[in-house]
């Protein structure tokens, strides 16, 4: 089966996202905690919401989410869970937000790797810091680079994680597939830490954070990069 687009994945996946491919339930209050020592309540945007695991957790630390996601079925699950407004929309064709309008938006579990086509990423972000007020930031979480494992064979599917399979599928890109969902895979972006320079050019200050756990980020340890991004 060739690579879905991430809208046509996740509604594939949506069924048992929760149980089999979310964080564990702990993480997000914990998540919302460290934002709320670095950023006065204000309205947040949770781009790639999913099944909203963020939104309760956020209000509860006194911000007010609204979720955005292109797939209708992980939206209906968020719409489970919160009260919090959700907008359906594929943030490819940008952001359905009015300019400065924002302080906050957050990306979290890897949500950018989807934007995989050539440009994509590139004009998120540049949508990102259109919506952005001044002084407002994005926050990321992107993938360590180091969690891809090497490719021993040209071409050969390595374990990602467990249930999840990689492989090579060109300049930047790898392929990633749900081995207990008939083999369903998308094609999602790798993020190297010299990438960061380049995707964030023009923003005021952009710093990298070793997780939410606090401590300083060391580029040859780690599970995740969390990027705050100024504007
Ligand atoms: C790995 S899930 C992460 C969900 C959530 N952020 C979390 O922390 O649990 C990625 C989410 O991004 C959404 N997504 C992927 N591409 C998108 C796009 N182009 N526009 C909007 N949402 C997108 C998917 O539908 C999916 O719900």
């Amino acid at each position: 089966m060739p690579p879905l687009d991430s809208r046509a994945f996740y509604e594939r996946v949506a069924g048992v996202y929760d149980q089999s491919y979310a964080y564990p339930k702990g993480l997000g209050p914990r998540q919302a905690l460290w934002l709320a020592r670095l950023f006065a309540p204000c309205p947040v945007l949770d781009l790639g919401c999913g099944t909203g695991r963020m939104l309760g957790p956020l209000a509860r630390a006194g911000f007010r989410p609204v979720g955005l996601d292109c797939s209708p079925s992980m939206l209906e699950r968020a719409q489970r869970k919160t009260v919090a407004p959700l907008i359906q929309a594929d943030a490819r064709r940008g952001l359905p937000l009015l300019d400065a309008s924002l302080n906050l938006i957050i990306s979290l579990h890897a949500t950018l790797i989807h934007f995989a086509g050539p440009g994509e990423l590139e004009a998120l972000l540049e949508e990102t810091r259109r919506v952005l007020a001044p002084g407002g930031a994005l926050v990321a979480e992107l993938p360590h680079p180091a969690t891809y494992p090497a490719e021993p064979v040209p071409g050969a599917w390595r374990q990602y994680q467990p249930g999840m399979l990689c492989r090579h599928a060109g300049a930047a890109l790898e392929e990633l597939r749900l081995e207990e969902q008939d083999g369903l895979s998308t094609l999602i972006r790798v993020i190297r830490l010299g990438d960061l320079k380049k995707l964030f050019t023009g923003w005021r200050r952009v710093e990298v954070h070793p997780g939410f756990g606090g401590g300083r980020f060391r580029p040859d340890r780690g599970e995740v990069m969390v990027v705050v991004a100024w504007v």
